[in-house]
């Protein structure tokens, strides 16, 4: 951050200095303004397309459904058809809504389908290739959110990722390199080698077309959910399975439905937050830790931002404990969600809270989270009328499961490895768990992901979300701190670094480049073991600033981009 004044200041500068405050910048990064809408993305391309809905008299949610499908075709890494997502509504007139369209695990599918003869855990298998793939949701969502909320014609809406299919788009020299890299992978894991990715090294400026996926996209702009469940798809998804091992059936396509839930809400101070329960964990880390936080005084001042770094850690120790013990898809499982928000529990669970020095978390095992990538996407819009809407959608890793559906050419989601698939071993997140998150035909598997929205006084506030696995709801944690506590704008709060912690490994990782030596000296000696590590999130967000307009933070970490008007 730089400090950075102009003449005018200087007598209060000289002022401030003497009496030994410290600085505020004067100079803040600010995001796109708009005065009536605005779409935040992992891809400019995309933001676009959901922006010209919006110009064309679409709703919020009408851009929503545009933007996943061309997230689909421009960000394959994890915009997806193959893969699903949860999506928080606000309406303007202040109804909310939840849809979950997250994957569900298949009928054939059972709580040991990953453990060798001997009982040990083989996360390659949860990981990449044809067992890897839940059902996917994420068809089945859009049509039902535009069924129940979207107002221009469906039809309009697949167009434009159809286009982007048919005829190309442009590689930046990034999605060059990303996409060779990737080709070795969707080579080895899918059952026929996908040319069209694999076909040759990728150069910036060379032209990614997918006819196959533009055939596909058809069917579902011509179909609805019939294009997708059954049929060619259906068939295509079958064929794939059989040729590879996999064990999804046209019977597990023909059942999949996405489900409408009651979104979490909770407060904090003047704000009302709208989030994602369960099958998310998502939601209830970020009250659990707000509800915690409401107590405390928190600033981002000298030292007191240590104090508040170990206080935001010794929080996320014991909730991402809370996470493995307790949380899971409450259609199977009974969440204890009231319990685990309850101001006299979360009181107790804080109680031994020592704001000098960590609480050790007991070494069981490791995850290796410093390797992780951010490869789910997250994106948030804001309409004229006021609608918003916060999604966020995955493969889980970057080209999920690594298989190709060939024929229709989309990729297959690798979510069977957000299970628990043995009791204390970690998934690809580090992330543990146990009984609850245990595999089950139709359940679908713990998440993370956060789409959140917030009011205040009543109002529409923020629309705000990212990918990282373990790491979303405490990114998004930090997106709403750093503004309400902190006064940051949209911008300034995506761009600041951001710590995340999660029970076990017993470590804080923190971003590379965060120059404030002395906060990291004290956490290390209230006795926090850091750890440094590349980006943490992608956090794409709007928030309503004071007179009305709409500022869009798009995040620096990955090529994301707002777009408004
Ligand atoms: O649902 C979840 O929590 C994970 N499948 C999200 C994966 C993710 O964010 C990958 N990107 N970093």
């Amino acid at each position: 951050m730089k400090n950075y004044f102009c003449k005018e200041h200087l007598t209060a500068l000289l002022f401030l200095l003497t009496v030994g405050f410290s600085c505020q910048p004067e100079e803040k990064a600010t995001g796109l303004l708009a005065e009536n809408a605005m779409v935040v993305s992992a891809h400019p391309l995309t933001s676009k397309v959901g922006k010209d809905i919006l110009q064309q008299g679409g709703n919020a949610i009408d851009a929503a459904v545009a933007v996943q499908m061309a997230l689909a075709v421009v960000y394959p890494q994890a915009g997806n058809i193959g893969g699903g997502g949860f999506m928080v509504i606000r309406e303007a007139d202040g109804q909310y809504h939840s849809l979950d369209y997250r994957e569900k695990a298949p009928l054939a599918a059972s709580r040991d389908m990953y453990l060798d003869d001997k009982g040990d855990a083989l996360p390659e298998k949860s990981q990449n290739g044809h067992l890897a793939s839940g059902v996917p949701g994420s068809v089945d969502g859009m049509v039902k959110v535009h069924e129940k909320l979207g107002s221009m014609d469906w039809s309009k809406l697949i167009d434009p990722a159809i286009k982007l299919a048919e005829e190309g788009f442009e590689l930046s020299e990034d999605e060059a390199a990303y996409f060779t890299r990737a080709s070795e992978n969707l080579k080895k894991y899918s059952s026929v080698d996908p040319v069209q990715f694999t076909g040759k090294a990728w150069k910036v400026g060379d032209i990614f077309i997918q006819t196959q996926l533009s055939h596909t996209l058809k069917l579902i702009r011509d179909k609805g959910r019939a294009g997708f469940y059954s049929g060619e798809v259906a068939d295509y998804i079958v064929a794939e399975m059989e040729r590879g091992g996999g064990i999804i059936s046209l019977e597990d396509l023909e059942k999949y439905e996405s489900t409408w839930r009651n979104p979490l809400t909770g407060n904090y101070k003047d704000y009302t937050i709208i989030t994602m329960g369960p099958p998310s964990s998502g939601g209830l880390i970020l009250l659990q830790m707000l509800g915690i936080m409401e107590k405390y005084q928190v600033s981002n001042q000298g030292q007191a931002y240590a104090d508040y770094l170990h206080l935001k850690t010794e929080m996320e120790r014991r909730i991402f404990a809370d996470r493995a013990a307790f949380m899971a898809d409450a259609d199977f499982y009974p969440v204890p969600v009231d319990e685990l928000l309850a101001e006299e529990y979360l009181s107790q669970r804080f109680s031994n809270f020592d704001p000098q020095s960590a609480t050790p978390s007991d070494l069981i095992r490791e995850g290796n989270i410093l390797s992780m990538s951010e490869e789910t996407t997250h994106f948030s819009i804001v309409d004229k009328k006021g609608n918003a809407v916060s999604c966020t959608t995955t493969l889980n890793g970057g080209m999920g499961s690594k298989v190709m559906v060939a024929g229709a050419g989309f990729l297959l989601n690798n979510e069977m490895d957000d299970f628990s698939i043995k009791p204390g071993f970690p998934n690809m997140f580090g992330v543990l768990g146990g009984e609850a998150n245990k595999i089950e035909p139709e359940k679908r598997m713990l998440s993370s992901m956060t789409p959140t929205i917030m009011e205040k006084n009543n109002e529409l506030f923020m629309v705000v979300g990212t990918p990282g696995g373990s790491t979303i709801p405490t990114s998004v944690f930090q997106a709403v701190v750093n503004v309400i506590e902190f006064d940051m704008g949209m911008q300034e709060a995506i761009n600041e670094k951001r710590f995340h912690s999660q029970w076990k490994p017993d470590q804080i990782s923190f971003e590379k480049d965060f120059e404030r030596e002395d906060v990291l000296e004290t956490l290390r000696k209230k006795g926090h073991e850091l750890s440094e590590r590349n980006g943490i999130g992608r956090v794409d967000a709007i928030l309503v600033l004071e007179d009305g307009i709409l500022e869009g933070g798009a995040d620096p970490r990955g090529m994301d981009a707002a777009s408004g008007y």
